[in-house]
């Protein structure tokens, strides 16, 4: 059951780059569409315009090999497959997911289909969209072409940025969601050598799962993970909240609790919470949809407001040490929603920062990969972390960075003005801190007293 025409991956963002180079790399012939002549002209020479580890070897060696190719032309993408994934951008919307983006690769797709194909939706699309996707790749079919030609399947990714290789290729479960049987086998199928882990660097000792469903179960799959991972953060950054106040460390309560199997100690790290495109995006689309049914998301509006929550609680702790703020100098260590990359989405450090300026403070940052902020244009940011919190009163860390924990605090000590230091991700060690004569407060564990 091999697909003769091969695959077409729509949209080069890190979920679809990903895809192309890594079916290409496991023998699959893929044509990757990309409307951007920039991104295309970039992914043709095998250029990835941005870093994801084992990206751009692979994407190079399926170019090289003639695996892979890029064009912006659907007929040509379509006349050269028979399964097609959609894995274009899905930004908030004002009640959940933009879905402009989906829509008019839809068209495109509709107006290119000739012969059957099976479209599968990989980016996150809201519950119940592959009907509407359906429908919208119809109205846009040649006449002569038959509606039985289209099926439309779920196969929602878990990919993390700066991991997506290693999940594209390593996951727990591969998820594929469709109302019929055949799509949904010959989707598995293209899964074939990453369910059985047969390919260089496989581990056959630890083999996938995989999930055939129907097509709106595996819509919602990819929702309910988000959203439970989300929870799961906030509900450690409640714990953190509460152990503030009784004097406990949260770290010590997470490890513990996390050593229970039905728990586990993956996502329990307290700190200033998440950020990202997805997390936030994610859930409160799902929010919003179980409002569209007249339900009340009790647990997903309670995960949200945490985590704004956390992002204030560390402005509220400057506040509580530097009164007043105003005027008082900022060093900001780590812009990025999480380290390993530059994406700046939905980051704790632009709330904070925006926070802090509008408080009065004088700020200044450091990132080892962000070296601007649009949103922030006067933020003044610096590669060196040491001239970041030079002349501070303040630092806080908002970006777990190894540059960062590596600091050495008597010379962040020689070089401030004053001796705070906010660990927004508990990623200090408190003694190394104190030991620099420095004033530590992390979150939910070890605050100096005032
Ligand atoms: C996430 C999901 O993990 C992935 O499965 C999905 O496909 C896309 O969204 P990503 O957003 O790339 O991936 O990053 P992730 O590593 O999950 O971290 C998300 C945010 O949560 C980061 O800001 C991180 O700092 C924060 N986080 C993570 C915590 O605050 N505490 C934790 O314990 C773990």
């Amino acid at each position: 059951m091999g697909n003769e025409r091969g695959i077409a991956v729509i949209g080069s963002g890190y979920v679809g780059t990903v895809m192309a180079a890594c079916l290409a790399d496991l023998g699959h012939r893929v044509v990757g569409v990309e409307i951007n002549p920039t991104k295309l002209e970039s992914l043709s020479r095998g250029d990835v315009p941005f870093f994801e580890a084992g990206l751009e070897a692979r994407l190079r060696s399926g170019i090289a090999s003639g695996m892979l190719s890029f064009t912006d032309d659907y007929e040509l993408a379509m006349a050269a497959s028979e399964i097609v994934f959609l894995c274009v951008d899905t930004p908030p919307g004002n009640n959940g997911q933009d879905m402009t983006s989906v829509a008019a690769a839809a068209r495109s797709i509709g107006r290119a289909l000739h012969e059957p194909h099976i479209v599968v939706t990989k980016s996150t699309v809201p519950v119940g969209s592959g009907s509407w996707l359906e429908a919208t790749i119809e109205a846009e079919m040649p006449s002569e072409v038959d509606r039985d030609a289209l099926c439309v399947v779920s196969n929602p990714e878990f990919l993390r940025e700066g991991s997506a290789v290693e999940d594209f290729l390593h996951p727990d479960r591969v998820v594929v969601g469709g109302d019929c049987q055949n799509s949904v086998d010959r989707v598995a199928h293209v899964y074939g050598r990453i369910l059985s882990q047969d390919f260089e660097g496989g581990d056959p000792s630890s083999l996938p799962v995989l999930v055939k469903t129907g097509r709106a179960t595996a819509e919602t799959i990819k929702y309910a993970a988000n959203a439970f991972l989300a929870t799961k953060i906030s509900f450690i950054n409640e714990i953190a909240s509460i152990c503030e106040w009784i004097d406990a460390d949260v770290a010590e309560v997470a490890r513990a609790i996390g050593l229970d199997s039905r728990i586990g100690p993956k996502f329990l790290d307290a700190g200033v919470g998440w950020g990202g495109s997805c997390f936030g995006k994610d859930t409160s689309a799902l929010a919003s949809m179980a409002r569209e049914q007249g339900i009340e998301p009790l647990i997903l509006d309670a995960v949200k407001r945490v985590n704004t929550n956390q992002r204030h609680s560390v402005v509220r702790k400057l506040q509580d040490h530097l009164r007043p703020l105003r005027g008082r100098r900022v060093g900001i260590l780590g812009l990025a929603f999480k380290p390993g990359t530059d994406d700046t989405r939905d980051a704790p450090a632009i709330t904070i920062a925006r926070s802090l300026m509008e408080k009065g403070a004088i700020l200044r940052a450091s990132d080892p990969m962000v070296s601007s902020l649009p949103e922030i244009p006067d933020l003044r940011i610096y590669a060196d972390p040491y001239e970041a919190v030079c002349e501070a009163d303040a630092i806080v860390l908002l970006t777990d960075w190894p540059e960062f924990l590596a600091l050495d605090f008597d010379k962040v000590s020689d070089c401030m003005r004053g001796r705070v230091v906010i660990d927004g991700r508990n990623a200090f060690d408190p003694e190394v801190v104190l030991g620099a004569g420095m004033i530590y407060e992390g979150v939910g564990r070890y605050a100096t007293h005032l």
